[in-house]
């Protein structure tokens, strides 16, 4: 291995860091050949080159995964950072110029995929020149992720707890409790709580922010339900909801398809009415394309969606975001 050289810009290029960034940010060269659309010796070549010029090995192999050293996570950080602030100058560029082009970087939790797409659709046909990413995930990772200060803007069934964010709302996110369609609740009229307590229940998994939504509405009228199963997807939860494994309650979003074999019931305390808030964090200077991405949804969002527009803004009313307290209790 060389002697580390004393001016490193001279033995460098963008694009080695770039490789190394997405290797270290993937785990694994194969992925990053695959993302970055080269082959897997060019990076390997290109890795090779970085070390060489920084003077330490950046990864070390332990059986068939690789991990960074110390001076790969230093090397790292780096690269985050002036990636970063690559992005900004991007962005700086691209208010200058007006909203030519631009870039808006949005990532939403799970149940939010059943809108953002179509309001991103819409978006960019009406401005061709903004180029528009979306990162689906559930809301602890989307937290992590505008902790990281990773994207432009992030969109939340309830904005998060203890965080300094600015969280407007822009659309109506009722919940709504699904049964079988031949199930004996379907079509009695304001059915109390405790008697949807008295079925399995399929809930989402802990954390998601429609499963502490029901979890709050239980614990005011003191109701426990029965939970059956715990699942991750809205998609997964229709379908057992369906094939008659218990009740659920789901945002209304996701029902958009339509052609679903589950129906709605009329249970006290229901729908459960919420919004989706579009959040960033507090101070965070927008880019012209993500504000005017902002204001574009607080106009068109309802509209687009089909919805009514939502009640007039309150206090931001952040809530915890474990699933604690929970008034879930496990069925046998
Ligand atoms: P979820 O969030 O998809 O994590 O349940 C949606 C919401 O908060 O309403």
């Amino acid at each position: 291995m060389e002697q580390p050289p004393h001016n490193l810009r001279r033995h460098l290029s963008l694009r080695q860091l770039e490789v190394f960034e997405a290797v270290a940010r993937l785990g694994s060269l194969k992925r990053a050949s695959k993302n970055l659309h080269v082959t897997p010796p060019t990076v390997s070549i290109q890795i090779r080159k970085l070390s060489d010029a920084v003077g330490m090995p950046l990864f070390e192999q332990v059986g068939k995964r690789i991990y960074l050293t110390d001076a790969g996570r230093a090397l790292y950080e780096s690269c985050r950072a002036m990636f970063t602030n690559l992005e900004h100058f991007e962005s700086t560029i691209a208010d200058m110029q007006g909203l030519t082009w631009g870039r808006v970087r949005l990532a939403v939790v799970t149940t939010a995929k059943y809108f953002a797409p179509r309001l991103q659709g819409s978006f960019c046909e009406r401005f061709p020149g903004v180029e528009a990413s979306l990162e689906v995930a559930n809301r602890e990772h989307v937290l992590e992720r505008l902790q990281a200060n990773q994207d432009d803007l992030y969109i939340f069934g309830q904005p998060p707890a203890g965080m300094d964010v600015e969280a407007v709302p822009f659309l109506r996110n009722p919940l709504v409790p699904l049964a079988p369609p031949d199930h004996p609740l379907v079509g009695r009229r304001r059915v109390p709580l405790t008697e949807v307590g008295g079925y399995p229940f399929l809930a989402r998994e802990p954390g998601s922010g429609t499963r502490l939504a029901v979890e709050r509405l239980c614990d005011e009228h003191g109701v426990s339900l029965k939970v059956r199963m715990e699942l991750g997807s809205n998609e997964a939860i229709k379908q057992s909801v369906a094939a008659g494994m218990g009740l659920s309650v789901l945002s209304q979003h996701t029902l958009v398809s339509g052609g679903e074999e589950v129906a709605i019931l009329d249970v006290e305390g229901f729908p459960i009415e919420r919004q989706w808030y579009l959040v960033y964090p507090a101070g965070r200077k927008l880019s012209i394309a993500a504000r005017t991405f902002m204001d574009y949804l607080l106009e068109e969002g309802p509209r687009i969606m089909e919805m009514p527009a939502p009640p007039a803004p309150e206090a931001s009313p952040p809530v915890g975001g474990s699933a604690g307290n929970a008034s879930l209790a496990r069925s046998g």
